[in-house]
């Protein structure tokens, strides 16, 4: 057992005055390619990260959920599942409150309750899918210890509808699928409509790469409305396609159908539908073992980003430019939007350069030091202990 989960169970008795049954743990993570693809119904390429959020958690038989966080502010929110509905929870707790009542909807047992205590290293508002970490760590620890054995792309689905109905976020299911399905070394190639899945070998550290998540430390919410806006013109721009999804629109019929499409809407399709065949082309650059390929697809999905969907910002944009300029391979902003990090693909032996770069650049336009960390393609959600 690592220190870590150490940590947690030995908080876990302090809280409670009991050991856990268990402890789980499920990563954050950032999206290679394929960014506001997953509502569309078309392709995404995440990798899970070296963060992670672990839950202790003990059944309880006397219907009361218990949630306490490490990063909270000390105390323990208790709810009792009887009464649990969309707005009985706020903060940080609706996620976790969120997912067992999702788990109820569906006709699953789960009203015994628990007690959980969380422990997590994924940055919050930094697009790395908080959020999601949380709540599939709490599905996973609810489906062994309820012993439900629901698949993954079904423990995906609660957590969405978890954060839909309890956060008001209208979001797709890249994040939860990332979360519950990747694996070490390699990247997770998703069908956002079948969800059928494919792990794709990322191996950076042999080609001599890195790939950097620069967190910008805005802080993006996607709760605010924004992200909701650009989900409904892609639908209304299907509608008007008289197609089920923007993944139906071929890239070769993509001019022809801008040409019938209200101004507004003619970049946001044009962003999915490329993004899209970035997501294809990316994949095949890493089939061939062609990592450094990577780069120019990376450019140039921030650029359909910056200029098409226009969610970037002048944080994120400085960190692109500044990382190319200085030797990166390729970068773009990852999760969201509106802020959150970039990540910039970087041989090596300019890691260190492009690194001191951007903190450089950010000190120049009085912006606050971005934090660095490095993304190790790593494990999904699983039981620690
Ligand atoms: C957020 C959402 C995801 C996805 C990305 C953009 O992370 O939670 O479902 O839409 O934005 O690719």
């Amino acid at each position: 057992m690592n220190s870590r989960t150490h940590t947690v169970e030995a908080a876990f008795r302090q809280l409670y005055g009991t050991a856990p049954e268990g402890v789980w743990s499920a990563p954050g993570r950032v999206n290679l390619i394929g960014e506001h693809t997953d509502y569309n119904d078309g392709f995404c390429l995440p990798m899970a990260l070296p963060r992670t959020t672990l839950v202790a958690a003990r059944r309880r038989t006397d219907g009361l959920l218990r949630l306490h966080s490490a990063q909270g502010d000390g105390r323990i929110a208790e709810l009792p599942l009887s009464g649990l509905a969309p707005g009985a929870a706020t903060g940080w707790t609706r996620y976790p409150a969120g997912v067992v009542w999702a788990l109820a909807e569906a006709g699953h047992d789960v009203g015994g309750g628990a007690d959980l205590h969380i422990d997590s290293t994924v940055p919050s508002g930094a697009g790395l899918s908080s959020s999601a970490a949380l709540e599939c760590a709490v599905a996973v620890a609810y489906d062994d210890l309820y012993g439900l054995g629901l698949p993954r792309p079904e423990l995906a689905r609660t957590a969405q509808r978890a954060e839909h109905a309890f956060a008001g976020v209208p979001c797709g299911i890249m994040d939860q699928m990332a979360s519950l399905c990747s694996a070490e070394a390699t990247a997770l190639h998703l069908d956002c409509r079948t969800l059928e899945h494919r792990l794709v070998p990322f191996g950076l550290a042999a080609d001599g790469l890195r790939l950097l998540v620069v967190d910008t430390r805005v802080k993006h919410d996607l709760g605010d409305g924004a992200y909701a806006a650009l989900r409904a013109g892609c639908e209304r721009a299907a509608a008007l396609l008289g197609l089920p999804a923007l993944r139906d629109l071929a890239a070769a019929d993509l001019d022809a159908a801008l040409a019938g499409l209200p101004a507004a809407l003619v970049p946001l399709v044009r962003h999915v539908v490329t993004e899209n065949e970035r997501v294809t082309r990316t994949v095949a650059h890493l089939e061939a073992e062609d990592t450094e390929g990577l780069g120019p697809l990376l450019t140039a999905g921030h650029a359909s980003l910056r200029d098409d969907y226009r969610i970037s910002c002048a944080e994120t944009d400085l960190v692109v430019d500044t990382a190319l300029a200085a030797g990166a391979l390729g970068a773009r902003m990852t999760g969201g939007g509106f802020g959150g990090s970039v990540i910039v693909l970087v041989h090596d032996r300019l890691a260190r350069t492009v690194t001191d770069a951007v903190t450089t650049a950010f000190h120049r336009a009085g912006h606050r030091t971005p934090s660095v960390l490095e993304a190790i393609p790593s494990r999904g959600a699983g039981r620690l202990g």
